[in-house]
């Protein structure tokens, strides 16, 4: 297998003095790779059918992988895809499913998750989960390759795949983080609708197609609201702190990527009538004075991103289909002391999931 052959990604061990921050890797989800060797099927997608695991189907086989098992609910057995001239079929989910699969993904549900990747390790497959299931568990490290990817030295049996608003946060914040010193942020996000999946992409063209034949909005389902042509500040459930599920997720998932389990982090999520792509706006309070050419070239140099100066902005639509993050309009913020204020666009269905998962995969998986 190759490394990056196909993608504008370079891993990088970006702070390898740091582990001790971060929780330690509990020795029972641990073994030796020897395991991956050795096995017939290399990949397995549980939920291939949804925006995710079709986005991984495209990577591995884009990267010449031809052992891949799909899974995905009862409703979808036997369905097929042709990619790279072959037909991929969904099969039953079962415990023998995971025999002879050295890495498996899981694209589902986080019940689902609780389910079966407990099945998976104990048939010794390396889990690679997207659902927030695992994110919390102090034994699974939650990993961004560019920013705590030595933790993927041990070897881990389980490694949680952050949140996708946090992820492509992180991704911007890091190498200023690196450079002056991250005190605290304010996030507000841009939320596109395959963040909720294909139903949410399916609510939005059924709306704006019923709006532009001059018929209401549909009801809603995957929405706590119409979203064509509508912004809503509510995802995820209300915690009793007044904030979303959503945006606790920023707040704990960036103390555990980044090993700061003290950060002060104030997110305001919202989900607006875009197909794809997210985007933050952040402002951050760092302990260090800021130069702005200085956070400039900390960005240019960072892998996985790429800065826009002006007049250019990046864009969702811009950064679409696309691994790297856009990150812009970086300025001096005028409320904060050793304050910046910057955007950052980035594919969530990519980098804020399936591409991050594939670079794990990348560093865990069978050579
Ligand atoms: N969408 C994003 O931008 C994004 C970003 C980061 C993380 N994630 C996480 O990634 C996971 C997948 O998200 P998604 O957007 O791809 O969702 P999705 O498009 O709704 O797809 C869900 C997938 O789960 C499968 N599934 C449902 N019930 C199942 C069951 N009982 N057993 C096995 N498979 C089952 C579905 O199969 P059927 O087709 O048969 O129903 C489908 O393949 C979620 O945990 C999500 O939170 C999503």
């Amino acid at each position: 297998m190759t490394h990056s052959s196909h993608f504008d990604f370079v891993f990088q061990d970006t702070r390898p003095d740091e582990r001790a921050q971060h929780e330690p890797t509990d020795l029972s989800t641990k073994r030796t790779p020897l395991t991956l060797l050795h096995r017939s099927s290399n990949y397995a997608i549980v939920g291939a059918t949804g925006l995710v695991g079709q986005e991984l189907l495209k990577l591995l086989t884009k990267d010449g992988q031809n052992n891949i098992r799909l899974a995905a609910s009862e409703a979808s057995l036997g369905q097929s895809y042709l990619l790279n001239g072959r037909q991929w079929v969904v099969e039953r989910l079962s415990a023998d499913f995971f025999k002879d699969v050295a890495v498996a993904f899981f694209c589902a549900s986080k019940y689902v998750s609780l389910e079966w990747v407990p099945i998976a390790l104990e048939c010794g497959c390396t889990c690679i989960d997207n659902s927030s299931a695992y994110r919390h568990a102090p034994s699974v490290p939650l990993v961004i390759p560019e920013i705590n990817g030595h933790l993927l030295r041990d070897q881990p049996q389980l490694i949680a795949n952050p949140n996708c608003s946090t992820l492509i946060t992180l991704m911007a914040l890091y190498p200023l983080h690196k450079a002056f010193g991250l005190k605290r942020f304010w996030a507000s996000t841009y939320q596109a609708v395959s963040g909720a999946g294909r139903l949410g992409l399916q609510e939005l063209d059924d709306q704006v197609q019923a709006a532009a034949s001059g018929h209401s909005p549909l009801p809603h389902q995957a929405f706590s609201a119409p979203i064509a042509f509508n912004a809503i500040p509510s995802i995820g459930d209300f915690c009793h702190s007044g904030y979303t599920t959503e945006e606790e997720k920023m707040l704990h998932e960036s103390r555990k990527i980044l090993g700061l389990s003290t950060l002060r982090v104030s997110t305001t999520c919202v989900r607006i009538p875009i197909r794809r792509a997210h985007s933050i706006a952040i402002s951050a309070e760092f302990e260090q004075l800021i130069d702005l050419d200085v956070a400039k070239e900390a960005l240019r140099a960072a892998p996985g991103i790429e800065v826009l100066d002006l007049p250019k902005v990046p864009t969702p639509l811009a950064f679409s289909s696309r691994t790297k993050c856009g990150v812009g309009r970086l300025r001096i913020d005028s409320a904060l002391e050793n304050g910046l204020s910057l955007w950052v666009s980035g594919d969530q269905l990519l980098k804020g999931a399936a591409f991050n998962a594939f670079q794990l995969s990348q560093k865990m998986g069978p050579k």
